[in-house]
């Protein structure tokens, strides 16, 4: 694998389909390993923008704007950070062979559309999923919710961050959940899963990275499981490394084999699961470095964008934990533009912590803004830290 010199002819070039602060990471990695990156969003002055050699605002579900943007910067790789992308665009260009999309365009395909990734995993891979129904109406669901029974979870099929989601206790509910859905997801009033409700123990993310060896044929390697709260659909909370049952960690290494194995090329994925005791359920998996895996910035020899940066690359990879951590994430708290942060001052005053700040142009009371990140001695005093650092970091009106 060769590298050649940014803003030259021989230069390596990376582009980031979505620049959010996961995106913002992986470009910083990727600048350290000298590569040529050029970071695209929606809208103009994302966290990734700002670390990037060139960037571009687009609309990403446009395939050809997605395609006249490609052809314009012409990247040897192009990396998707999020899930609404013309993913069916990103098929034909890799087809074609303009660009290696990472880690594979089908993976994206699959991935965007929790019917996909469900399909494959319980249908094709034999995975133990919860039981599954798909409906695209309002009788459709009655039906649905018949047959997986209460309580349930209701979530469109396109939508992420917990967007449209619902669990429901009685059949009562369904049409509320219908309703719900109808206007979280990326197609309005599209079709929706129900999903029985696993009444877990805990629920980890395992990042799992596809890398080449020596040799050049692709191995597999397991991060410490990382542990994590949602609250509202978005995760609050998270710390590695989350104990486990021998037989529950082997389980869950043998599933997150299996899928990111089918989903195939290279690069770091989360795959989500849910545990109860020694049982394990795949949930989903994102072909992409994954926001609880923020806290792997304080407890991992490479992060979890270092490592995806050097499994897109091609380079080795070393999954191994340095420290017990945790993360918590910073909200916006206020409505408003140019907002400005107290108390980082305070908040670094607590030890073994560090503060990100995303830059996002634009604060929402539940928008994610910044993550406070702390190690420690073990999980419990990490995650105390890093709560205690990220409720001392203040957002203000500017
Ligand atoms: N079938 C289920 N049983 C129990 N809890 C569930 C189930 N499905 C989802 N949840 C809970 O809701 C959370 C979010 O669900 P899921 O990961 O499917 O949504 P998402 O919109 O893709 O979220 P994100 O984008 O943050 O990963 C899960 O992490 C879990 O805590
Ligand atoms: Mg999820």
């Amino acid at each position: 694998m060769r590298i050649g010199t940014p803003l030259s002819p021989s230069a390596t070039r990376v582009m980031l389909l979505g620049a959010g602060e996961l995106g913002k990471e992986v470009i910083i990695a990727l600048q350290r390993y000298g590569c040529e990156v050029i970071a695209v969003d929606r809208y103009p002055h994302a966290p990734g923008h700002q670390v990037a050699h060139r960037w571009h605002a687009i609309d990403m579900t446009d395939p050809k704007a997605l395609r006249a943007l490609i052809e314009q910067e012409r990247p040897h790789l192009i990396v998707p950070e999020i899930e609404a992308i013309a993913t069916d665009e990103l098929a034909r260009i890799e087809a074609e062979g303009l660009a290696v999309v990472v880690p594979t365009a089908r993976a994206t395909q699959l991935t965007m559309n929790r019917e996909g990734i469900r399909r494959l995993a319980a249908e094709d891979l034999g995975l133990a999923t919860s039981p599954y129904a798909f409906a695209d109406t309002l009788a459709e669901l009655e039906a649905a919710v018949a047959r997986i029974g209460c309580p349930c979870v209701i979530k469109p099929v396109m939508s992420s961050s917990g967007k449209g989601q619902s669990v429901i206790r009685s059949t009562a509910d369904i049409a509320t959940a219908w309703e719900y859905a109808a206007t979280g997801g990326r197609v309005k009033g599209g079709r929706v899963i129900v999903e029985g409700f696993i009444d877990f123990d805990y629920e980890i993310t395992l990042l799992t990275v596809r890398a080449s060896t020596a040799s050049g044929a692709i191995e597999t390697a397991f991060c410490e499981p990382v542990g994590h709260l949602q609250k509202h659909g978005d995760y609050v909370e998270s710390w590695q490394p989350q104990p486990m049952a021998p037989a529950a960690l082997a389980l869950a290494r043998e599933m997150a084999d299996k899928v990111t194995t089918a989903l195939g090329g290279r690069g770091l994925f989360g795959v989500e699961l849910f545990i109860k005791g020694d049982q394990v359920w795949f949930s989903e998996v994102s072909p992409r470095p994954h926001d609880t895996g923020l806290v792997t910035l304080a407890t991992q020899r490479l992060s979890e964008f270092e490592l995806h940066a050097r499994a897109i690359l091609g380079l080795p990879v070393d999954v191994s934990l340095r420290t017990p951590g945790a993360s918590a994430v910073i909200y916006g708290g206020l409505e408003a533009t140019g907002i400005v942060f107290d108390g980082l001052d305070e908040a670094l005053q607590v030890p073994e912590s560090e503060v990100r700040l995303f830059g996002k142009p634009e604060s929402f009371t539940r928008r994610r803004m910044g993550v406070a990140i702390a190690a420690g001695p073990d999980v419990d005093t990490a995650r105390a830290r890093a709560q205690q650092a990220a409720a001392a970091v203040k957002p203000r009106l500017g």
